[in-house]
């Protein structure tokens, strides 16, 4: 079946998602937008999407896509998709979704219109007046924008960061999606060392780990279009199985994480020993501002407290400086998220480069030095003003 496929990212991992997809995937109908990114491809594209994408937040089956200013519009305009082609007549087809700029504004009215149209094409494909849905779930999802309105099936079910490994995450975990992006952006590939010494629930060091080791990162879980029937089960088989012979039996690699709560270490081990890297990352309790960086060579990627969340602003800030302090002319690559708009000041270093990235809601960069560290300067003290 020829399908229209669409992924939504947080913003800032559209072209990340894209690379994925054209280099990964070896797709060439690639077309990144703000927030989505959309591809075409058949049955063994979706599941393919579904269990290797690193940074996409699900694969949906995009439907259609129509003016919808007016409740008739929007009521018409989903009676003509072909909901029949994928909703068997068991089949549950709850309906969510988003409006913006437009006339239709109120979601459970949406919600609502939505709903009795697709009950009224599939009354009339089965000739069926009453839906029990106790089948598989069809989860619709709606867009409405600027008076227009998109439509999809999403095939995923749970997003596609819930990667089945971390049961357990301690306050502030940073989003697998995210996490996986920044192993990309810092072009890590288990050539050299890799060290998060802020590691918490050990996302990083786990996702940098599924990287080097070429592991699929949703074999873990589970997807809802693994259960329709308009799809041939067999193909969800066969991508599984090309997934597990691409894995790289190698451990070989240098994965490091420390943090400085000794739960959070445990944490870290329980959640590396469920992700199925545990022979290849080695987690220690260590304090970022004691550890010895001189002399090392590779990446260093962190997300220290933002000061939002874990910590006051100030002792965030703090930290940054002592951290700054102790990593100053080191060879490693630093690679370092963070909201606070200061926090160049304080780590004492202007990044060679810096990238926007949304950590959920929250608005933060990533930090980037790749250059030799010849000339750093002296990470200014906390309190001092900006
Ligand atoms: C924002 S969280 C990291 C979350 C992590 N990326 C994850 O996905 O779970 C920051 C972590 O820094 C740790 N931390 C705070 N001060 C530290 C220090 N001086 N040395 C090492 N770790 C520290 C905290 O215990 C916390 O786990």
């Amino acid at each position: 079946m020829k399908l229209e496929l669409c992924c939504p990212t947080l913003f800032g991992l559209e072209g990340i998602v894209a690379d994925e997809l054209r280099f990964e995937g070896k797709l060439d109908t690639v077309r990144a937008e703000n927030g989505r990114v959309f591809f075409s491809g058949d049955e063994r594209t979706l599941a393919w999407a579904n269990l290797n994408l690193r940074c996409a937040e699900r694969v949906l089956v995009h439907l259609g896509s129509f003016p919808a200013a007016s409740f008739d519009m929007l009521f018409e305009g989903v009676r003509a998709l072909p909901w029949e082609d994928f909703i068997p007549v068991d089949g549950a087809f709850p309906v969510k979704g988003h409006s913006l700029n437009s006339a239709l504004h109120s979601i459970p009215d949406c919600q609502r219109i939505i709903k009795k149209a697709a009950v009224q094409r599939l009354a009339q494909a089965y000739g069926a007046a009453w839906f029990e849905e106790t089948g598989a779930r069809y989860q619709i999802q709606f867009a409405i924008m600027n008076d227009r309105a998109e439509l999809y099936l999403d095939t995923s079910g749970a997003g596609l960061h819930k990667r089945g490994y971390r049961a357990n995450a301690n306050l502030a975990p940073l989003r697998e999606t995210l996490a996986a992006a920044m192993v990309k952006l810092a072009r890590w590939r288990g050539r050299d060392a890799f060290l998060d010494p802020f590691c918490g629930s050990g996302t990083i060091p786990i996702e940098a780990a599924l990287i080097a080791m070429r592991r699929a990162p949703g074999l873990l879980r589970t997807f809802d279009a693994e259960k329709w029937t308009c799809f041939d089960a067999g193909i969800w088989k066969d991508v599984r199985e090309e997934a597990v012979a691409r894995i790289l039996p190698d451990t070989a690699f240098e994965i490091n994480g420390s943090d400085i709560d000794p739960e959070n270490v445990r944490l870290s081990v329980d959640n590396a020993r469920k992700a199925g890297v545990l022979q290849t990352v080695r987690f220690d309790q260590a304090d970022a501002t004691r550890i010895t960086y001189a002399g090392r060579e590779g990446v260093l990627l962190a997300n220290p407290p933002y000061g939002e969340r874990l910590l006051d602003l100030q002792s965030a800030e703090r930290l940054y400086g002592a951290f700054g302090r102790a990593s100053a002319g080191t060879a490693l690559r630093q690679y370092i998220i963070s909201s606070d708009p200061a926090f160049e000041r304080f780590y004492g270093r202007k990044a060679d480069k810096r990238r926007k990235l949304y950590n959920g809601m929250i608005k933060c960069d990533l930090y980037m030095y790749f250059k030799p560290d010849g000339a750093k300067k002296q990470p200014q003290e906390p309190g001092a003003k900006k």
